[in-house]
């Protein structure tokens, strides 16, 4: 038996498990980006491998579709796809409407054209990332390199008119350079302590000429699935208003898959 998982992995693990109860035979699903979303695209491999589910999956990053291959997920592109039934995705931070902050991880542009072409989209979240008013964790902003300070000059120009409480821009560095995304772009994070108007900003953003996208996902998450260290989850649904509660054991399933090996 493998070492029990620390409680926020157990959380992660749980939401996980929970989201890929709701994948099908003959889905075409968006794989998202993160940790979270790292252990929904170990089980789903579980699920294809044991249970022969057939599914095909449109990754959001080079390592999610590094991983789901090692899974023995079926990968097609996004054009390939067209239209997906379902993306299941992290998040950085979620408030009480289920608009998100995305992007912590880098990969906020194919996370949110993902989403977007998808009848649904299901967030998995340990608890810390729920928020009342998003905004403390650093909302990133995905630009071209080409004149990238002129792009962080302007941002920080319409963050000045913006309902914001913080205005501190900062580009993403990896080591000594620049942070580049799977499309070769640079990413600006903006310190703003509390968004008082999130689909005001996410507009205002997208105007500025360089910026290529921002990591505000509104209006595109409709259920979210919150773990908790005991491995106990809620599932919350926008549009019906239902809620759920289920509890899943890590050892447990490490077991069953022994006992299948
Ligand atoms: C990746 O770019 C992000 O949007 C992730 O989905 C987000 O950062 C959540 O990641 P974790 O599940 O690792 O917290």
């Amino acid at each position: 038996m493998s070492d029990p998982l620390s409680p926020i992995e157990t959380a992660k693990f749980a939401a996980a498990k929970k989201a890929v109860d709701y994948v099908e035979n003959g889905m075409k699903l968006g794989l998202g980006t993160g940790s979270t979303a790292a252990w929904m695209v170990r089980l789903l491999g579980e699920r294809v491998r044991e249970q022969g589910l057939d599914i095909v999956g449109v990754p959001t990053s080079t390592r999610t579709a590094e991983q789901a291959r090692n899974e023995g997920i079926k990968i097609v592109s996004l054009d390939e796809a067209k239209w997906l039934d379902l993306t299941i995705d992290g998040a950085d931070e979620f408030d009480p409407d289920l608009n998100l902050i995305k992007g912590g991880g880098g990969a906020l542009l194919q996370e949110k054209i993902v989403a977007t072409a998808s009848d649904q989209m299901i967030v998995i979240t340990d608890v810390s990332k729920q928020v009342d008013t998003l905004g403390h964790f650093p909302l990133p902003v995905e630009v071209i390199p080409f004149g990238w300070q002129t792009t962080k000059s302007l941002v920080e120009e319409t963050l000045v008119s913006m309902d914001v409480m913080g205005r501190k821009a900062t580009l993403r560095m990896s080591g000594d350079a620049p942070y580049v995304t799977d499309q070769g772009n640079y990413i600006i994070d903006l310190h703003l302590e509390r968004i008082g108007n999130a689909p005001q900003l996410a507009l205002a953003l997208n105007q500025i000429p360089g910026v290529v996208e921002n990591g505000l996902f509104i209006d595109i998450c409709s259920t979210v699935i919150i773990g908790y260290g005991d491995g106990i989850v809620t599932t919350k649904d926008l549009l019906s208003g239902d809620e759920t509660i289920d509890q899943f054991a890590y050892e447990e399933e490490e077991n069953i898959f022994a006992d299948l090996g």
